[in-house]
């Protein structure tokens, strides 16, 4: 028997909230802080997303009303009534919602059902009301079973969320075009870091990793299979890091709205540095 195990062994059960575990460590502490910070940027994106005001300041978007739907295509959205931005975000939105490490994540925070690894041994703790919803106090169903087999979406998710890097370069490109010419504004900054983060964290997706890699018996067979193989090692050293590209660009797309929105109201200044 392994020292761990046996260490195991003589810990005493625990039990926090109805959940039973030999865990001695803050388990609960991640749980804890995806909850807060996945729950916060939630309630903050929808409320900003149906602001419908604010998004846009000389030549500098907000990556939550990109694309610019009314300057864009005035003749659709130039008398639409509500903010462009609940056309926009269902994108990204099922983009992150579906992405195998959000999973991972909010199931633990959210549904509770288990909130850790080696956590609630008995399977007896009470599951959380989101769970329950879902169905999953009936008996573990995984994602084999609606509702949760739709987060199989995810592949096709990826399309549009590739598609939204180029338009959210398009936007920070011309976040350094002023009517006076080429300038750097701290915005600028913060919309091209933003570009870049979620470019980071898109192309170091799993289905993209599948895509390059995936449905390959043979890596050295002819030229293709090769050059399949190279992207692929490439792209398995942004996988490795996809968790930290999640946050990173979760936390810097909702600053970057808020930067955008705080300058077009007039509370914060941009100042040029260039
Ligand atoms: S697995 Fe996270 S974005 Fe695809």
């Amino acid at each position: 028997m392994s020292d761990s195990l046996q260490a195991m062994k003589s810990t005493p059960l625990k039990s926090t909230q109805g959940w039973i575990t030999f865990r001695t460590d803050a388990w609960w502490v991640e749980p804890l802080l995806t909850l807060i910070i996945l729950g916060s940027f939630g309630m903050y994106a929808t409320w900003a997303a149906l602001q419908g005001v604010n998004y846009q300041w000389g030549p500098y978007l907000s990556p939550f009303y990109s694309p610019n739907l009314v300057e864009w295509f005035p003749q659709w959205f130039g008398s639409w009534p509500f903010s462009p931005a609940v056309l926009i975000l269902p994108f990204p939105l099922v983009f992150r919602a579906t992405c195998y490490y959000y999973r991972k994540a909010y199931y633990r925070s959210f549904f509770t059902s288990p909130p850790a690894c080696a956590v609630d041994i008995t399977g007896q703790a009470p599951k959380s009301p989101l769970a329950l919803l879902l169905g999953q106090g009936k008996g573990y169903t995984g994602e084999t079973a609606f509702p949760l087999i739709l987060q199989n979406a995810h592949r096709y998710a990826f399309y549009f969320a590739a598609l939204f890097i180029f338009i959210l370069g398009y936007d920070a490109i011309k976040a350094y075009v002023w009517t006076d010419g080429f300038h750097v504004g701290v915005g600028s900054l913060v919309l091209t870091i933003n570009v870049a983060l979620l470019g980071l964290y898109t192309f170091s997706c799993h289905s993209w990793r599948h895509l390059l890699g995936g449905c390959i018996d043979c890596f050295s067979c002819d030229k293709m299979t090769q050059v399949r193989h190279k992207a692929w090692e490439r792209q398995s050293l942004l996988n490795e890091k996809h968790m930290q590209f999640a946050w990173a660009s979760l936390l810097w797309v909702a600053f970057s709205d808020i930067y955008v929105r705080l300058v077009s109201s007039g509370v914060w200044t941009d100042y040029r540095l260039f």
